[in-house]
């Protein structure tokens, strides 16, 4: 297949577009390097430096079977300060670039939505079923592609898979966990490990979980990209999808500092500081539906898995 992969020059879209490289596809790898690196383009990918709203340059690419998106802006906290930012690139360049592959006649979509779009919410885990509240403009970026999707696919116009993802993490040697800023607690945390930063700081130590910090479901980002080629599979006989991607189980910050703690073999001056406004206590994915309509299974989630990767990744980084 010709596969679109936008946004690979980033973590996860990265991963991907080398999976499904490995797996015989064609790969056209868009990104306009706003936040992404070229050098983690996938060796042998068609890389396309340019902005996924740019319909001339999204015409010019020719056709694809599928494209795989994953291109956006992704930091809640910036998007409560420039909304419109998210709504411009994450939701207008979207679906400009949609309206030109459906003239182009792509029939398969898959979606990078996040667990984001369902917000605060009290019960865990959290099935695709709850009612999303997206807490920043970021989520409500991701839950408007979703509803515009929904719309596509109910009008025969596309076929469409949204993954709610929970949080990446993890990493390979060729694809390493980096974003700029960094705002994930696990390259944050091997940052201050190895003295790149003074300490480390944990927002809130009075959540009403078991050791008062926020629970999270990290998902190693192969078992995502592993995820990403099955739903492009799953498509061909479901028409719509919308599927959480993580583990079912929570690790609190607290676990995730002492699991780095003990990988690295580095201790560490971690700060508990004041709640930081809009995080969640807890985010824990119900994963039946991916296990049922994908037929995946996460493989190296669990976490130590993950931060043994994302140390190994870490330490293979150039500075
Ligand atoms: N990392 C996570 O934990 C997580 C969780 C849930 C959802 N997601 C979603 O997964 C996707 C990938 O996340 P990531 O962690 O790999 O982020 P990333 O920042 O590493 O990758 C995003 C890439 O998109 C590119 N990009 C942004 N806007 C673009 C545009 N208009 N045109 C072309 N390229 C553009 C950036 O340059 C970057 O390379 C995002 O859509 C994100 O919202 C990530």
């Amino acid at each position: 297949m010709r596969v679109l992969v936008t946004g690979a020059a980033g973590f996860i879209g990265s991963t991907t577009a080398e999976l499904l490289m490995s797996q015989g596809h064609e790969v056209v790898a868009l990104d306009n390097l706003v936040s992404g690196r070229e050098n983690n383009v996938p060796q042998g990918a068609d890389f396309v430096q340019g902005d996924c709203g740019d319909v001339v340059l999204i015409r010019s690419l020719g056709t694809f079977d599928a494209c795989v998106h994953f291109a956006a802006l992704i930091e809640p906290g910036e998007s409560m300060k420039f909304p419109e930012r998210y709504f411009s690139n994450n939701v207008a360049s979207t679906f400009r670039m949609i309206e030109t592959l459906v003239e182009t006649g792509i029939e398969r979509f898959v979606f990078s939505s996040s667990c984001a779009v369902y917000g605060d919410q009290v019960e865990m885990p959290i099935d695709e079923d709850r009612a999303p509240r997206p807490h920043s403009p970021y989520g409500q970026s991701k839950l408007m592609v979703e509803q515009g999707l929904q719309w596509m696919v109910e009008l025969g116009r596309l076929r469409a898979a949204s993954l709610r993802y929970f949080n990446a993490a993890g990493g390979t040697l060729a694809h390493p966990e980096r974003h700029d800023p960094e705002i994930h607690l696990i390259p944050i945390a091997l940052d201050v490990a190895v003295g790149r930063r003074s300490h480390l700081d944990i927002f809130g130590s009075d959540y009403a979980t078991p050791d008062g910090t926020c629970i999270r479901d990290y998902i190693h980002v192969s078992d995502l990209a592993e995820a990403h080629a099955l739903a492009i599979t799953a498509l061909r006989q479901h028409p719509g999808l919308t599927v959480n991607l993580g583990t079912g189980v929570g690790s609190s910050n607290r676990q995730v500092v002492e699991a780095v703690k003990d990988v690295t073999g580095r201790d560490f001056d971690v700060r508990f500081v004041g709640r930081r406004p809009g995080d969640p206590a807890a985010a824990v994915a119900a994963n039946g539906r991916a296990r049922d309509l994908l037929g995946w299974r996460a493989q190296r989630s669990d976490l130590r898995s993950i931060v043994d990767d994302a140390w190994a990744a870490f330490q293979a980084m150039e500075p």
